[in-house]
């Protein structure tokens, strides 16, 4: 089992440091707690810190608490999607935070454990959904699901150019009932995709993976509401760090950024009206990556892009 390195912990700690160095009693909302790596670090950095650690998966939660049991007097756990900030803020009482941290997707425990079906290299049953407490299994999106949501689904959050072949295997194999395991979903997909194709770019199953994942968690859905969440949710000063694993949620992010980031000034005037000066600035320009040292350590940061903004006026 692959052991869980936090990615651009000592980044994402220098990134939130302005925000937090000269509080008295600073609150950092972790929105993806996992298993607490860099709420850890965090919290041992900054002795008076607070963190609101949300994650949508039980287990994550439990092993979170084992691995924070040393600071939890300063950490509240809550069992929540990222899209209920708001909410969860106020029941909490809490109006504005230091800092947020978004490390997206699924964690090395998700992937690590074959039961949860998110990995097409370990045979498990097709469910992949974070909470399994709830909602619909990739399963019964593949049994349900009509050919052309299929499609969508696999062309749109998988970005693949082979989604009709795919689709066509799909439904074949669901009417003879041999598509119950994540090795059968790999090997249709692999069958589904012309041979010269096969031999470049990784495992042809990893599009149609991640395809399945997004829709069964609504990822993107989430990510969309859930980003402007967090950036009303700042106070003056305070910082939103976001790191991102596939370019469609990196599109969110960088968008929801440009919104808020961007002078009120219409576009074509020579000079910024007055009170038209963002809220927001951008702290990177664009995005970041990994160093090639991490990336040689840990090979999930590979795909990683990291944003941030500060908020600079209420
Ligand atoms: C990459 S891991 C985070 C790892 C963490 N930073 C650490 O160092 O241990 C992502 C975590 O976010 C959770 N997650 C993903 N989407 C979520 C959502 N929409 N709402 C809440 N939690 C979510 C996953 O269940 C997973 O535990």
């Amino acid at each position: 089992m692959q052991q869980h390195i936090p990615v651009a912990l000592e980044r994402c700690i220098a990134l939130l440091t302005p925000a937090l160095e000269n509080k008295t009693n600073p609150v950092v909302i972790d929105a993806t707690l996992g298993q607490g790596g860099h709420s850890k670090a965090l919290l041992n950095t900054f002795p008076t810190l607070k963190i609101i650690g949300l994650d949508r998966d039980l287990s994550a939660i439990e092993l979170a608490k084992t691995n924070l049991q040393e600071v939890m007097d300063r950490t509240v756990i809550v069992h929540a999607v990222y899209d209920e900030i708001t909410q969860v803020l106020e029941n909490l009482g809490i109006s504005k935070v230091d800092g947020i941290l978004f490390d997206l997707g699924v964690s090395s425990m998700q992937l690590d454990n074959a039961d949860r079906g998110f990995s097409y290299a370990n045979p498990a049953p097709l469910d992949m959904r974070m909470d399994q407490s709830q909602g619909i299994s990739a399963q019964e999106v593949i049994n349900s699901y009509s050919k052309g949501e299929l499609v969508r689904v696999i062309r749109n959050f998988g970005e693949e150019k082979f989604a009709t072949r795919i689709v066509d295997n799909l439904i074949k194999a669901r009417e003879a009932g041999t598509i119950n395991t994540t090795k059968d979903l790999a090997e249709l997909v692999k069958e589904s995709i012309p041979a010269a194709t096969r031999r470049t770019g990784g495992n042809p199953a990893k599009r149609t993976f991640q395809a399945l994942r997004i829709e069964v968690n609504q990822e993107l859905a989430v990510l969309e509401r859930a980003i402007p969440q967090a950036i009303a949710a700042l106070q003056v000063g305070g910082r939103l760090v976001v790191m991102s694993y596939q370019s469609l949620e990196d599109k969110i992010v960088k968008s929801a950024f440009s919104k808020v980031t961007a002078s009120r000034t219409p576009l074509g005037l020579p000079i910024d009206l007055p009170n038209s000066k963002a809220d927001y600035k951008l702290v990177i320009s664009g995005s970041e990556a990994a160093s090639a040292d991490e990336i040689a350590k840990n090979p999930r940061a590979g795909s990683m892009r990291l944003r941030a903004l500060e908020r600079v006026a209420a």
